[in-house]
């Protein structure tokens, strides 16, 4: 592949939309910033990086994403503390994440000098758009489809990068209870879990909605072959606190590799919490529910943050917990976003500044 580094061209928008939008009352990734970032790859390479106003793309309806889901994204927020100064969290590990997983679906990886390039120009660009305040964000949407016309089931031949972004508030309003998968999987050994593919989460929608017609928020995925141990919740890793042990299962190629996971891995245990990365069965929780020493179970993610889960549905029966007041999901989430909002000392070096 040719190596030639081309500059970032930027096309403001005449008028910023930003007046029109309600910061009060923000359902989740329904408004879009001023700007979005675009590159597309073609003859091999990847072509001129620009920023432009956000709006519609014209793309051919035989572009390869449309039929062979050939889309994988990810998931960022930016935060402003209350100086102004805005900053991103870890996003090194999302590029690295978002090439890994476009690896496995035949993408060619986006380099990294045109990622950060554009990713810090369109933050730099869009600032009023990420509010000061715990709970505000700019959830930062990068994604890589397929844009080749055609459809021959191959490996398109062009692609499309982008970077959207979207004043963010909470991701689940309201409470949360699961219902554990006994038939439905979201992964397989060998298939293509680990990832941010977009059929992932397409897979998702309908046994969710069974599991809401029947009153829960999400699903409790477990493992295709025996339904017996635990693997994600939604669109979330899973933690639960057994006893005061916390305890997740480890990833897998069926298990997303979570920033906010591994950050709350490392916070818990900097905490002096003990930590246990095992496969979980279902009848822990159960056993665990029954007996009072199932205290928490919370799903992380980037856009859920620290999600904590009141209670589950298990073959007909259901649930509830005894979440203690001072919980490790209040504790973890405290902590988290007091780093990601620069309110307390960044010992883990995984705050980023957007100069
Ligand atoms: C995230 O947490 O950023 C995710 O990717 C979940 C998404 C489906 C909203």
């Amino acid at each position: 592949m040719s190596t030639s580094v081309k500059q970032l061209r930027v096309d403001k928008v005449s008028k910023s939309k930003i007046s029109e939008v309600n910061f009060e009352n923000l359902p989740f990734g329904d408004v879009f910033s001023d700007h979005m970032f675009i590159c597309v790859f073609k003859n091999g390479e990847w072509q001129e990086p620009r920023i432009q106003p956000y709006g519609p793309l014209s793309i051919s309806p035989s572009a390869k994403v449309f039929h062979y889901g050939q889309a994988v994204f990810e998931g960022m927020k930016a935060y402003k503390d209350d100086e102004g100064q805005v900053w991103l969290f870890r996003p090194e590990e999302n590029l690295k994440r978002i090439n890994k997983s476009s690896k496995r679906l035949a993408i060619p990886e986006f380099p990294e000098s045109y990622f950060f390039d554009g990713l810090t120009t369109l933050l730099q660009l869009d600032k009023e758009w990420v509010k000061p305040g715990i709970g505000n964000s700019l959830y930062v949407r990068p994604f890589v489809i397929a844009s080749e016309a055609g459809i021959k089931a191959t490996p398109a031949e062009e692609y499309t990068f982008m970077i959207i972004c979207s004043p963010a508030q909470s991701y689940y309003g309201g409470e949360v209870r699961v219902q554990i998968a006994e038939h439905y999987s979201r992964a397989a050994d060998g298939g293509f879990g680990y990832t941010k593919a977009a059929g992932n989460y397409a897979g998702q929608f309908y046994p969710t909605q069974l599991a809401q017609e029947e009153g829960y928020q999400q699903v409790i995925w477990t493992d295709a072959q025996s339904h017996e141990y635990i693997e994600e919740a939604g669109t979330m890793n899973v933690f639960v606190r057994l006893g005061n042990t916390l305890v997740t299962c480890p990833t897998s190629d069926r298990i997303l590799d979570g920033v906010t996971r591994k950050s709350v891995i490392a916070l818990a245990e900097a905490h002096g919490i003990k930590v246990e990365v095992r496969p979980i069965k279902v009848s822990e929780l159960v056993a665990g529910a029954k007996s009072g020493v199932l205290k928490e179970i919370f799903g992380s993610g980037t856009a859920a943050v620290i999600n904590p889960i009141l209670g589950f549905g298990y073959k007909g029966e259901r649930y509830e917990l005894n979440v203690p007041e001072k919980s490790y999901a209040g504790l973890l989430k405290e902590e988290l976003i007091n780093i990601q909002y620069n309110r307390s000392e960044d010992k883990f070096g995984w705050r980023y500044p957007i100069a």
